[in-house]
């Protein structure tokens, strides 16, 4: 049968593998994550590097067929290179539909190209708020949000979340 790979910083990408699951019956399924070295978003592309690498280092005696970075830190900073890895690999990216659309997300998603292609200013990035949610995951309402949204302005006609961790808020807002 064959072997999906699912990785992230943390539980962000536990909401992808929950879908995937779902949808893929036939598959097995892989899990890494990084938790001792959460949150990915407020750190520098030189220690990203290293905790991309370490994690392919670690699931390689796996042998997955597929591997689904159910993070968009590493998907949006990592694209061109992820997209050359040795077996398929299926990034998480922020989705882009039209104008108004507002998007909440790390720093390092924010300053990426793909962000900046498609968002161009219409971004919020939040340094706090993926490491609170692997915080609190058991209790979502001790979830600090409101002095980072206070960022988002009247004109945002939709709040895209892009970062994993924050499909838990979609699930059961604090
Ligand atoms: N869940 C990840 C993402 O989608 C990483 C969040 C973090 O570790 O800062 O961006």
């Amino acid at each position: 049968m064959a072997l999906i790979a699912v990785i992230d910083s943390g539980i962000g990408g536990l909401t992808v593998l929950k879908r995937l699951r779902n949808d893929f019956k036939g598959f097995n399924f892989v899990y890494y994550g990084d938790n001792e070295n959460v949150p990915y978003g407020n750190k520098t592309i030189n220690e990203l590097k290293d905790r991309l690498e370490n994690i392919l280092n670690d699931l390689s005696s796996y042998n997955p067929d597929c591997l689904v970075v159910a993070c968009n830190t590493l998907s949006v900073t990592f694209e061109n290179d992820l997209l050359k890895y040795e077996i398929p690999v299926v990034l998480t990216l922020p989705p882009y539909n039209k104008q108004g659309d507002y998007l909440l997300c790390t720093p390092n998603t924010s300053n990426s190209g793909y962000v900046k292609k498609n968002f161009g200013g219409n971004v919020l990035p939040l340094p706090m708020l993926a490491s609170e949610i692997e915080r609190n995951v058991l209790n979502l309402s001790n979830v600090r949000v409101d002095y980072d949204l206070k960022g988002v302005p009247n004109y945002a006609k939709r709040l895209v979340l892009g970062c994993t961790h924050y499909l838990y808020l979609e699930e059961k807002p604090p």
